[in-house]
């Protein structure tokens, strides 16, 4: 099957009343891990690039892993750009093979995201290319810039109407209290999600997918792991399964995962070394790192998501 946009997969998502696994990857062992539990789990997969990632690892290598991927599983998998900051950044990706892109202009005024992702969604759909956008600032840490919790602010349901109207987005991402990294709430508060944002941003826009960011849920049981075998990650705080499951209930279709995959995987290349301090072979090292990747995702997929068997 060749790689598909994430319009069907949307469209079925929200009829569904589940929710697509968004995961961001890296290098061949995190591709496999999550495609592996993918395919014993018949779902639909996001796989998304970072312009980290693609800096890291190389435009065509990434390619050509979700390529062996796609031949390897047989299911649909949509391939996307994670924040793209620039017209041309999207552009590069829509030429080299994406078949989606986010345009990420929640940095600028709202007249300046609107013109920004227009212009790409204009490129991207001429393409047969699907358009992420972004209303409302997250807190955290995205390719290097960190945005402090003072500089995010929630979306406001009274412009999103106008902003999917005014580009022709296909999805739009929206901030109600999830951030991207480890960190997301401070010591000893209690998470917590502007449901009541989504609720508002649900009947503005009937039936339009809507994209979570930063919704990783930073297992208790990694971070301990980690902190266990001489790492130091206190007060780690992510989203509460509960709360992901209930706004892939509701207008949510894409759920983003990466800092929960950062997790099990130090997690187990820590264990590893504290059994076996002198191994240097780097397979012995990816290899559980590789499999507690399939096993978190196997569990996001039938646990947090509810997409498994939907592929
Ligand atoms: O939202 C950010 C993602 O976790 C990607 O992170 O830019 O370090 O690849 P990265
Ligand atoms: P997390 O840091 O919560 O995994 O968020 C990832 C993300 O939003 C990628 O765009
Ligand atoms: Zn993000």
């Amino acid at each position: 099957m060749p790689l598909v946009t994430s319009k069907e997969m949307f469209e079925k998502a929200y009829k569904g009343g589940y929710a697509i696994g968004a995961f961001n990857v890296n290098n061949m062992e995190i591709i496999q891990g999550i495609t592996e539990a993918a395919k014993e789990e018949n779902a639909p997969l996001i796989l998304q690039v970072s312009a980290g990632a693609r800096k890291y690892a190389n435009h065509t290598y990434l390619i050509k892993l979700v390529e062996a991927a796609l031949i390897e599983t047989d299911l649909p998998i949509c391939l996307h750009l994670d924040h793209g900051d620039s017209f041309e950044l999207c552009k590069s990706c829509i030429d080299g093979g994406f078949t989606s892109v986010m345009i990420d202009g929640s940095h600028h005024s709202f007249e300046d995201n609107i013109a920004l992702t227009k212009k790409v969604v204009e490129y991207a759909h001429e393409r047969g290319v699907t358009v992420e956008g972004e209303l409302g600032r997250l807190a955290g840490i995205e390719d290097a810039v960190n945005v402090s919790a003072e500089d995010a602010s929630y979306t406001r349901p009274e412009e999103v109407e106008e902003f999917v109207s005014r580009t022709g987005v296909d999805s739009l991402a929206i901030a109600i209290g999830t951030s991207h990294g480890a960190y997301k709430f401070k010591p000893g508060q209690k998470p917590q999600l502007r449901f009541d944002i989504l609720e508002e941003v649900e009947k503005k826009l009937p039936g339009f997918p809507i994209v979570l960011h930063g919704a990783s849920s930073v297992i208790p049981e990694y971070v301990e792991t980690i902190n266990k075998f001489g790492g130091k990650m206190p007060d780690a705080i992510g989203i509460p399964e509960d709360m992901l499951r209930k706004a892939a209930s509701m207008a949510v279709c894409k759920i983003n995962i990466d800092s929960d995959l950062r997790l099990a995987m130090t997690a187990a290349i820590r264990e590893h070394f504290a059994e076996a301090p002198s191994d240097f072979d780097p397979r012995q090292y990816l290899k559980p790192a590789r499999a507690n990747i399939k096993a978190l995702v196997k569990h996001k997929l039938v646990n947090v998501l509810g997409c498994n068997g939907k592929a």
